[in-house]
């Protein structure tokens, strides 16, 4: 059948009324009589491939009657429109080869529990729902990359095995490294400001990894991190560049995610409030607002999941909780210079209950007030000599942030759990497959 150009499914409108060959797996089928209906899926899309007994031979006829979900087949047939398909058009079938024939296939399309599927999350990853959602992780990812390629900042990658904590010593993951421990790391910031030093706006794209002991719909214990860091922003800048940025993200996902978001049964109408301006609101205003809802918070604690989705439900937009109490947060926070006890940070809160997709902040540039912080968090000051050198050798004030690819990724797809957002979940409980 070499006469059969090769077609990919998302591709078939631009060959009306032509014979090609798709290349797929049969994903559902149904039969009446003389016709089998053939869901077949390629990986860009779903489109059914009809069979009337009158237009194949007998052979064809009977493997398309027989052969069971997921097995792999070639179709040879004519692209016809079809205005009541998804896609507006099928597949007329002349000739059909078996590639390999699929055992029992354990994913129906009937419901399953979320455990099952993710014990077979390998096979899983073939369903539409799951090709939607990490088609918008790909635009996601692919915005990100494109903003500040676009926008003056070198990319820069850091390294995964650390010496060192970022964030905090309870989440590490240690490894040996030869004669010495390794940390993987829980974030690039730290090598972003050497490289904000060297190059000024920089930015690092990569896994992360965290040992998160805490099962919830928010955590894994390897996510990927978008850190931006940039020499001689301020606090104020670094949060007018947090808003363009998701500003951005959202409005190119749903340019080109139209169909994926509607698969998702997103309501699309919250994605277009997404504009800047932000709210912004000091972590007192947060603590206030949370009061007069009936939420009472102590100053000084950090806040969770659900102070987060009160405070997210007054607004329809990401809100940017600013100057937390130091003690909430990490060593390399600046210190506010109007009021000691709050550091010049920054949490964006997503709407609807997502929770915090950034953290981030000005960054502490004073030698003298570092090595006081670093004492106070209990670090090993040795392992950190090489970051205060950026103090020693022409510090300047400097800011940058962590944007969380999942919970981004949650948030815009409107999925309940991160678990779905990444090709391959690592949980507390989660190593494979
Ligand atoms: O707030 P975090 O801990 O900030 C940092 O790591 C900074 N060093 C980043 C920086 O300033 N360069 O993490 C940043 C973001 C969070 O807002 C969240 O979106 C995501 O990373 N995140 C997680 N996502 C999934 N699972 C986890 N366990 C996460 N921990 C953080
Ligand atoms: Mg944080």
């Amino acid at each position: 059948m070499s006469e059969y150009r090769h077609v990919y499914i998302s591709e078939i409108g631009n060959h009306q009324g032509q014979d090609i060959c798709l290349k797929g797996w049969l994903y559902n089928k149904r039969s009446s009589g003389k016709l089998h209906f053939l869901q077949v899926r390629d990986g860009t899309g779903i489109i059914q491939a009809v069979v009337f007994k009158g237009d194949v031979s007998e052979e064809v006829f009977a493997t398309a009657d027989r052969i069971p979900q997921e097995s792999s087949i070639e179709v040879y047939g004519t692209v016809k429109e079809d205005k009541r398909s998804p896609i507006g058009f099928e597949i007329g079938v002349k000739d059909l080869e078996l590639i390999s024939e699929a055992e029992e296939y354990p994913i129906s399309p009937k419901e399953h529990g979320v455990a099952f599927l993710l014990e077979n999350r390998h096979l899983w990853l073939r369903s539409p729902r799951q090709l939607a959602i990490l088609k918008i992780r790909h635009q996601i990812i692919k915005s990100i990359r494109d903003y500040y390629n676009n926008n003056g900042f070198l990319l820069v990658d850091n390294p995964i095995f650390t010496p060192a904590a970022c964030e905090g010593t309870t989440t590490l993951f240690e490894t040996e490294y030869f004669d010495e421990k390794a940390y993987l790391t829980q974030s690039g910031q730290l090598y972003m400001e050497a490289a904000a030093m060297a190059f000024g706006k920089v930015y690092c794209f990569g896994p992360t990894f965290r040992a998160e002991k805490s099962k919830t719909r928010r955590h894994l214990t390897e996510f990927w991190m978008v850190e931006p860091e940039m020499a001689y922003y301020d606090l104020n800048m670094n949060m007018d560049l947090a808003e363009d940025f998701i500003e951005y993200i959202v409005r190119e996902v749903i340019k080109h995610n139209r169909p994926e978001l509607e698969v998702l049964e997103r309501d699309i109408s919250r994605l277009e409030n997404i504009k800047k301006p932000f709210p912004r609101i000091t972590y007192t205003e947060a603590i206030e607002l949370l009061a007069s809802k009936g939420k009472e918070a102590r100053w000084g604690d950090d806040f969770g999941a659900e102070e987060e989705t009160v405070i997210s439900e007054s607004y329809g937009r990401p809100v940017m909780i600013h100057r937390y109490p130091a003690q909430c947060k990490a060593f390399y926070m600046k210190e506010d210079p109007d009021d000691s006890r709050l550091a010049m940070c920054v949490d964006v809160i997503a709407p609807e209950g997502y929770g915090e997709i950034i953290g981030g902040g000005q960054r502490e540039d004073n030698l003298d007030v570092l090595l006081t912080k670093i004492k106070e968090h209990n670090l090993p000051q040795e392992a950190f000599e090489w970051y205060l050198d950026l103090r020693r050798y022409g510090s300047v004030p400097h800011s940058g942030f962590g944007l969380g690819i999942e919970r981004t990724v949650a948030w815009i797809c409107g999925l309940h759990h991160v678990r779905e957002t990444i090709p391959f979940p690592r949980m507390m409980e989660r190593l494979r497959p």
